[in-house]
Parts: C-alpha cells; structure tokens; sequence
C-alpha cells in the first residue's frame, strides 16, 4: 500500500526519508536477527512536529516505531510490516542547564555520551553509564529505563529523570514532572512512561538531575575460582566501602577481548570468573579488606587502578564484552535474581548447558551486584545458524521457568520489545498485563505507537 504523505508537508525534505537502502538503517536495533520493514523515516526536530507527526499518523492509519540510537537489545526500535519511523536524531539540542538545581532539560535525541560530558563540564556528574553511550540516544535511555554498570550506587535511569515532555498516542502534549524533585499530586505518570519503550507516547525533553562528582574513583579487578565468592566479596567492600559498579564476567570472554584488541589481561592466575568494582572515595579501607580477602583465599590474584589510565584499561575487560561477542552471534537474554541467588543461577545455567547443549559455549557476564546477569550463548562451529535459532527457541522457555521459579524478571533492564513480548507471563501474572492493557488503550487507543512490541497479542 502506498502511504499518502501530503499531510506532512510541515517537514523539509531533509527531514523525510523514502528509499528502502536509505529506511532499512534506521528501521532496526542491535539485535540484528530480523528483517527490517520501514515505508519511512521521519526527522521532526521540535515537540510540536513530533504531534503532527502523530495527528498525521491518527488521520492516515499509520503506525509509528520512534526510533532513538538504535543500539536496543530487545528488537523495540524495529519495523518489522511497513511502519512509519520517528527518528529523534535531528532532536539534539541541549536545551537548559540550572546551577542551583543541579538539573538538566535536553531534547529526546541528545547522545547519552553527550549529556555525561555536558554536565562533567559543570563539575558535576550523571552517572547512567553502559557500553553504548556513544550512541544511545536520552529518549531511549528513558524509553528503556536503562540500567548498566552504576546502579548499584546510583539506580536506573528512572531515578534521574526530573521532567517528561510526551506526546501521547491520541496526539496530546504533556509536561511531565516539571523539574521538581519532589511532586506528589496523585499518580505518577510521567514514570508510566519511562521502560514504556515508545508503545505509550514520544518522549520529545527530558528533564535530568545530576550528582556530585566522586573525589577519588579506584578500580579493582580481582580474580575468584567460585561464583559464591562474588557475594562474599561484595559483601565485604560493601561493609566499609562506597561501592559504585560490581561486575562479573566468565573468563571465556578474556581471549575473545584479547584476539579483538590485541590487548593483555593484566592478571595471570587461571580463575573461572572475574569481578571488577569501582570504590569510591579513599581507597584505604578497600585495601585493607583486599589484603584480607587475598590472605583468607576468597580472592585468587588482583590489582587496582593507580592512573586513569590504567582505570580506563581495566574497564575495557568488561565493557567490550558484548562488541567482540557480536561475531559469534550470541543468544542473549538479559535477566535478574536477588544477589544472594546469583551463586545458585549459575550453577543452574552452567550445568544445563553441559547437559542439554553439549558444544555449545556459554558466556556470563553482567551486573552482579545489583542480580543483572547476561547470558550469551554460542553455537558449535559446525552448526549451521538456522538450526541455532531453532535451539534458542528451545531453550528460551526453560530459562525463563527458572528464573520465574527463583523469583527473578526476564528483562533486568533491555526491555521486552518483540523478543520477550510473548514470554512476558514469565514474570507478571494475567492480572498485570490486563492492566498493562488497560493503560495502553488510555494513552494509545487506536494502537498507532509501536504495534507489536512489549503486550503480548491477545
Ligand atoms: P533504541 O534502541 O533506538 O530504542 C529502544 C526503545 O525505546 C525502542 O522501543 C524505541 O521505540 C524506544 N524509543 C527510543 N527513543 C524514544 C523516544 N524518544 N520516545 C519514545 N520511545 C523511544 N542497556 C542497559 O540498560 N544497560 C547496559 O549496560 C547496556 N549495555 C549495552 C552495551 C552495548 C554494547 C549495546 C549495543 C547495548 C547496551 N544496552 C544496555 C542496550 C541499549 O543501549 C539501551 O537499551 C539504550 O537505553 C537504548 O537507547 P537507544 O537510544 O539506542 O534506543
Ligand atoms: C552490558 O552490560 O554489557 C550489556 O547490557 C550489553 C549486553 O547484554 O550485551
Ligand atoms: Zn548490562
């Protein structure tokens, strides 16, 4: 069907894309295993065109994918049956900056990487941080409710947002929270739309608050033989320590980083898993309980950052993971348990792999601390991709039982998107996604904003 876009002739040219080699760009995510389908690609560079947009869209019987950095592991920026995308890269300005709030307010289309750099110029800190800041978008962020390597310390993107501007699937403009730290009036909808992930409305401004910045910051990166002792070892920094990141990784993924990089990982000892952590402040105390835990044998080897260059060189072991995996093709799947079951969800993951997938290699790694665990798994060399996929359909369902049956969530913070659109029982009852439902067809009635994603369908 060809779509009729005179009605949009409040945007340039430079702002409306039309050629499939042109569309199919910004018609996917990092997820990579679909085929995108956009009939277009949208640029609006204001609040008001991003309503037009919709009211264009309400009038036509278009539905809408808004599309940010397209860096999503859930398959939620894509077009998948000749949707329309909203693309906010053309919405990049930075819009306020206010001393004596401490706060923010940038348009939806601002990079992540610019929006930590913008306020570390003011001396301040906004500590959401992840592998993909160089190009996840802040709309996105907020549309995901992004987590990554700082919530522990600092929590989710959820706890920085101040303001909302959002115009809804019925064409409505909201403002949302007002850069107010505290605002009770009645229910909160301007989170309702944050980890909405664009099926309620389009995030055009976002309101930021931001933080002081860490005097001192001191990596450690140690080395243990059993997943327990990541509990115990971040039990113990955490007992006197100000504790920012704490991360784990298998160390299957240490030649993978190597053979990418051409890099040395700075300790020798052979260990199953590494855990790198940021402490806070002076660095004293950590040593001490460093010291400790070498002598006790709850650690294998370790070192700490002395230079920001070797802070900087020790991330890298942990940051780059999910980039040199990318060529395997993993299977991914992003979930949680509380901490203290970690140990137990390993062992669990591990042994059912052994069992049930002989050949196949398995990669864990992830936010130990706060009980956010990527699984990756590989495919045997010798088996062809299609039939890969055929085994992860296999598996999904298991994993997700477990995590149901320990408590956990099938998405700690990629969202559901289409890949766990249809698992999301896993972790809500009936009762929850009716409500889900519910509030989708207040914002959304006619179902325009990203069809297909997050709700199951009926
Ligand atoms: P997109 O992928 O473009 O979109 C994501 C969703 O948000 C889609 O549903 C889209 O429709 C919607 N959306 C986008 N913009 C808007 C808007 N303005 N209004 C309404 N809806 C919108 N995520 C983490 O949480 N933690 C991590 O540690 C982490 N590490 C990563 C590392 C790498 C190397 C990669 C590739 C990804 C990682 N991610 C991580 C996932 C991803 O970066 C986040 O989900 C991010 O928040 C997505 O932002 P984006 O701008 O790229 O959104
Ligand atoms: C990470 O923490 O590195 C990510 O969320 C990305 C991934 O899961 O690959
Ligand atoms: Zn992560």
């Amino acid at each position: 069907m060809v779509m009729d876009i005179s009605g949009l002739n409040f945007l340039n040219k430079d702002q409306i894309l039309k050629e499939k080699n042109e569309t199919d760009f910004y018609a996917k995510d990092w997820t990579g295993h679909y085929k995108p389908d956009a009939k277009l690609v949208l640029f609006p560079r204001t609040s008001i065109e991003v309503q037009k947009i919709v009211l264009w869209a309400l009038e036509s019987k278009v539905s809408l994918v808004p599309s940010g950095g397209r860096t999503g592991l859930s398959a939620g920026a894509l077009a998948q049956s000749g949707e329309c995308i909203v693309s906010f890269e053309k919405m990049n300005q930075i819009l306020d900056w206010n001393e004596a709030d401490m706060s923010l307010k940038v348009q939806a289309g601002v990079i992540t990487e610019t929006v930590q750099k913008e306020v570390q110029k003011k001396g301040y800190l906004f500590p959401v941080d992840f592998g993909a800041v160089g190009s996840s978008h802040i709309g996105g962020n907020v549309a995901t409710n992004a987590g990554g390597i700082n919530v522990l310390k600092y929590g989710m993107t959820r706890n920085w947002v101040t303001h909302l501007t959002v115009v809804t699937g019925e064409g409505k403009v909201l403002n949302l929270g007002r850069q107010l730290i505290k605002n009770n009036v009645g229910f909160d909808l301007m989170n309702l739309f944050i980890a909405s992930e664009g099926t309620l409305g389009l995030i055009t401004e976002v309101g930021l608050r931001v933080t002081q910045k860490p005097k001192e910051q001191t990596a450690f990166l140690v080395l243990i033989q059993d997943v327990s002792q990541a509990i115990e070892v971040l039990s113990a920094f955490r007992k006197s320590c100000d504790l920012a990141a704490f991360e784990i990784f298998s160390q299957q993924t240490i030649p993978l980083l190597s053979k990418h990089s051409g890099r040395k990982f700075p300790l020798q000892a052979q260990s199953e898993y590494a855990l790198i952590f940021d402490v806070l402040g002076d660095s004293s105390e950590a040593l001490d309980v460093f010291s400790d835990l070498l002598e006790s044998e709850k650690l294998v080897d370790g070192v700490l950052s002395e230079s920001a260059e070797q802070y900087e060189q020790m991330w890298f072991w942990r940051e780059q993971i999910t980039e040199s995996l990318s060529e395997l093709k993993p299977y991914k799947s992003d979930i949680s348990v509380r901490p203290s079951k970690i140990p137990e969800f390993f062992s669990w993951v591990e042994s059912f792999i052994k069992i049930e997938y002989a050949g196949f290699n398995v990669f864990l790694f992830g936010h130990v601390g706060d009980g956010n665990i990527h699984v990756n798994i590989t495919k045997p060399e010798s088996m062809k991709h299609e039939d890969f996929l055929l085994e992860c359909q296999r598996l999904t369902p298991v994993l997700f039982q477990k995590i149901q049956d320990m408590g956990g969530s099938i998405s700690a913070e990629h969202g559901v998107g289409l890949i766990k659109r249809d698992f999301l029982h896993y972790s809500l009852s009936e009762v929850e996604i009716d409500y889900l439902r519910s509030i989708k067809n207040v914002f959304d009635p006619q179902g325009i904003l990203n069809p297909g994603k997050l709700l199951p369908n009926l």
